[in-house]
C-alpha cells in the first residue's frame, strides 16, 4: 500500500511516481486547490489536490477530514520557492496528487493530537490517539533502542536471557503484592512478582553464571511521578563476582545503551559512600548536577551561647546541625522568600530555620550575639563564605534535620534554577547499611538476601545494628534511582542469622522463601547483580516529567486503566469458580 514511507522522499525523487500512506495531520482548501498534510509513523509529506490536474482526485479531497486514512498516488514535484518547510524531512518536495483512495474515516478528534495541555484523563482514555503524536512515536523508538542495545550488549558479555515466572510466590522487595486467585486450588493465590530476585539467585544455583531479562514486575505502592504498579526492570545477576565487577559489567551496559541512543556518557561513574550522601546532601540519591553540600558545624554550636543549640550539639551521634551556604543568595532572595523557607521545612518536622548573611562587614543574622568573634571566623571559614552568601542552619534530630535539609537544597536548586537540563551526572551510592530500625522495627534496607560487611573474623558484630554495611550499592542519575543491586549471601549460616536479626523465625522464613533457603544448601556459589528501571531510564533520557509517557498503556496515579476500564468487577460465575465473595464493595475512586 505505499512505495515509500514518507521520510524517505526527497528531492532525489522528483518526477519518479511514489504511493504513500497515512494520516490526515492538517488539511487546507486555497480556493480550489487542496493541500493535505499527510503523516505516518515519523514524518509529514505535502499532497496537492489541484483539479486542473486530476479533478477525480480533488473530489475526494474534498470529502477528506483530520486523521482520516488516505492512500495517494502521485509525482513528486519540487515545492514553489519560498514555500519551503525547513522543519520537515520533506520539506523540500510535495506529492501532486493522481490517485487518492479513502481507506478509512475518522470521529472528530477528542483532543488535537500532540496537545499537552489536555487533561489527562481524556488523553488516556484514548491512548493510542496520543501515540499517534512524533513525540510519542520518538519516545517508543528510543525505548526500543534500548531494549536492543541492552539485549546486544549482555549477550556480548556472555548473559543469557531467562525469562522467570509471573504467576510466583511473594517476592520480598517490600511493596504490597498483587494477588491473582487460583481456581483449581479454591482460597489460594499466585503472587505476581515484585522482580525476579529469587528465580536469578536460583539460575545462579543451577551455575547458569550470568542471567538478564527485561523483566516485568508488580508492586502495589504509592504512585509518584516516577513509579507504575506495573513496570520494566532490566536485570541482572552474575555469579563468583563481587562488586567491583558488577559494577563494571553495569557501566559497561549503560554506556552502550546511552550510547546506541545517541547520548554521550562518562565510561565510569563517580562514587560515594551512603553516608556521605546522607551527611552532605541529606538523601540516598543525591542530585551531583549541582553540588550544594552541607556542612557540619556541631562542634562550632556546641561552644555557643544558646542553650538549645548547645544541648543539641552536645549528643552528636544523636543529633545534627548542618549548614547550607547560598552562594550570593543575600542578592537572590527577598525577606518575603527567606521567611517562606522557614515554612517549608517546617513541613517536613524543622522546629526552626536559622541563617547568617554575609555582608561587607561581616557575618550579620539573629543568632551571631550567642558566639565569639573566633567561632564567627569558625563558620566563615567552614562555609568558606564570601559577601552576599546565605548560609542556613538545621539543628535537631539527625534523621530529620538530614531528611529536611535535604529537600530544602533541592527546593533552593529548582527555585534558582540552577539545575542544568540535558546533562547525565551518574553516580553509584555504597556501602549502604544492612539494616534501618522503624519505629522499633528491623527492617532490611534493601532486601534480606544481601551480603552484610563481615568483621574480621566473619560474623557480624555491632554496637548499633543500623551501624552494619552492606555490600550494596545504588545507581543514581540526576538524583533519581535508576536501580540498585547487591552481593548476594550463598551461606546458609549468614542467611538464617540475618532472619533472626529481622525478627523472622526459622518457621516463616521456611514458608515465606524455603524454595531459597533449600538451594542454598545445594552448592550455591557467590553471586550477586542488580537490576534497572527500563521506564525511569527512558524518562530521564526523553525529558518526561512523568513515567507514565514511556510507558505504552500507563495507569493513573490511582492505578487504573482508563482506556480498559480496569480493574472492574468481575461476574459472579467467575468469583464463584475461584472460590471469592465479595464481602463489601471497594470505595470507587
Ligand atoms: P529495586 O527495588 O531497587 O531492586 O528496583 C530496581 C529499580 O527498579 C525501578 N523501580 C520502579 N520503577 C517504576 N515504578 C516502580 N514502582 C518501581 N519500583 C522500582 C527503580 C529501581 O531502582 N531485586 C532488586 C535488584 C537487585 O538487588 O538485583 C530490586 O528489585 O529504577
Amino acid at each position: 500500500m505505499r512505495t515509500h514511507y514518507c521520510a524517505e522522499v526527497n528531492e532525489e525523487h522528483i518526477g519518479q511516481t511514489i504511493t504513500i500512506s497515512g494520516w490526515v495531520a492538517s488539511r487546507r482548501d486555497h480556493g480550489g486547490v487542496i493541500f493535505i498534510d499527510l503523516r505516518d509513523k515519523d514524518e509529514v509529506l505535502q499532497l496537492v489536490c489541484d483539479p486542473a490536474d486530476n479533478a477525480d482526485a480533488h473530489k475526494v479531497a474534498e470529502e477528506v477530514r483530520d486523521q482520516f486514512v488516505l492512500i495517494a498516488t502521485g509525482k513528486v514535484r519540487a515545492r514553489g520557492e519560498g514555500l519551503e518547510n525547513p522543519n520537515l524531512k520533506t520539506g523540500k518536495v510535495e506529492i501532486v496528487v493522481d490517485e487518492l483512495i479513502i481507506e478509512n474515516r475518522s470521529l472528530p478528534m477528542p483532543f488535537d493530537i500532540g496537545d499537552e495541555k489536555v487533561n489527562e484523563e481524556i488523553r488516556l482514555k484514548y491512548r493510542y490517539l496520543e501515540l499517534r503524536s512524533q513525540k510519542s512515536y520518538d519516545i517508543f523508538k528510543l525505548r526500543s533502542k534500548a531494549t536492543i542495545a541492552t539485549r546486544n550488549s549482555l549477550d556480548e558479555l556472555g548473559f543469557l536471557e531467562v525469562e522467570t515466572p509471573i504467576l510466583t510466590k511473594s517476592t520480598p522487595e517490600g511493596a504490597r503484592d498483587y494477588l491473582v486467585p487460583s481456581r483449581v486450588h479454591g482460597g489460594e493465590f499466585y503472587a505476581l512478582p515484585q522482580s525476579p530476585q529469587l528465580f536469578k539467585q536460583l539460575l545462579m544455583v543451577s551455575g547458569f553464571d550470568r542471567y538478564f531479562q527485561i523483566a516485568k514486575c508488580f508492586r502495589d505502592e504509592d504512585l509518584r511521578a516516577d513509579r507504575q504498579p506495573e513496570f520494566t526492570q532490566i536485570d541482572v545477576e552474575m555469579s563468583f563476582c563481587d562488586q567491583e565487577d558488577v559494577i563494571k559489567v553495569a557501566e559497561k551496559l549503560i554506556n552502550d545503551i546511552f550510547t546506541k541512543c545517541g547520548f554521550s556518557i562518562p565510561s565510569t561513574f563517580k562514587r560515594m559512600t551512603h553516608r556521605e550522601a546522607m551527611e552532605k546532601y541529606g538523601s540516598d540519591k543525591p542530585d551531583m548536577r549541582y553540588d550544594m553540600a552541607m556542612v557540619d558545624v556541631i562542634d562550632i554550636f556546641e561552644r555557643c551561647d544558646n542553650e538549645i543549640f548547645s544541648n543539641i550539639a552536645r549528643t552528636p551521634r544523636k543529633n545534627r546541625i548542618k549548614a547550607l551556604k547560598v552562594p550570593n543568595g543575600d542578592n537572590i532572595f527577598s525577606k518575603r522568600q527567606m521567611k517562606g523557607f522557614e515554612d517549608y521545612v517546617r513541613k517536613f518536622g524543622a522546629q526552626g530555620l536559622g541563617y547568617f548573611q554575609m555582608k561587607e562587614d561581616g557575618l550579620k543574622g539573629p543568632l551571631t550575639k550567642f558566639f565569639t568573634e573566633d567561632d564567627i571566623q569558625a563558620i566563615i571559614d567552614r562555609c568558606k563564605l564570601e559577601v552576599g552568601d546565605v548560609v542556613f542552619f538545621g539543628a535537631g534530630e539527625k534523621k530529620t534535620v538530614l531528611d529536611y535539609m535535604g529537600r530544602f537544597r533541592i527546593y533552593l536548586a529548582e527555585i534558582m534554577e540552577i539545575i542544568p537540563e540535558d546533562t547525565f551526572e551518574f553516580l553509584w551510592v555504597v556501602d549502604f547499611p544492612m539494616f534501618e530500625v522503624e519505629e522499633g522495627k528491623v527492617k532490611a534496607l534493601h532486601h534480606p538476601f544481601t551480603m552484610p560487611k563481615l568483621s574480621e573474623n566473619g560474623t557480624l558484630d555491632y554496637e548499633d545494628i543500623e551501624d552494619i554495611e552492606s555490600i550494596a550499592y545504588d545507581i543514581v542519575l540526576n538524583g533519581t534511582e535508576l536501580g540498585g543491586g547487591s552481593i548476594r549471601v550463598h551461606k546458609e549460616a549468614i542467611q538464617a542469622e540475618i532472619f533472626k536479626l529481622l525478627g523472622i523465625d526459622e518457621e516463616e522464613a521456611q514458608e515465606k522463601f524455603g524454595f531459597l533457603l533449600d538451594a542454598l544448601k545445594f552448592g550455591a556459589p557467590p553471586h550477586g547483580g542488580f537490576a534497572m528501571g527500563l521506564d525511569r531510564m527512558i524518562m530521564l533520557m526523553t525529558g518526561s516529567e512523568s513515567i507514565r509517557d514511556v510507558i505504552a498503556f500507563p495507569k493513573t496515579q490511582r492505578a487504573q486503566c482508563l482506556l480498559t476500564q480496569a480493574p472492574s468487577p468481575a461476574d459472579s460465575e467467575q468469583l464463584k469458580e475461584l472460590s471469592l465473595r465479595i464481602r463489601q464493595q471497594a470505595p470507587t475512586a
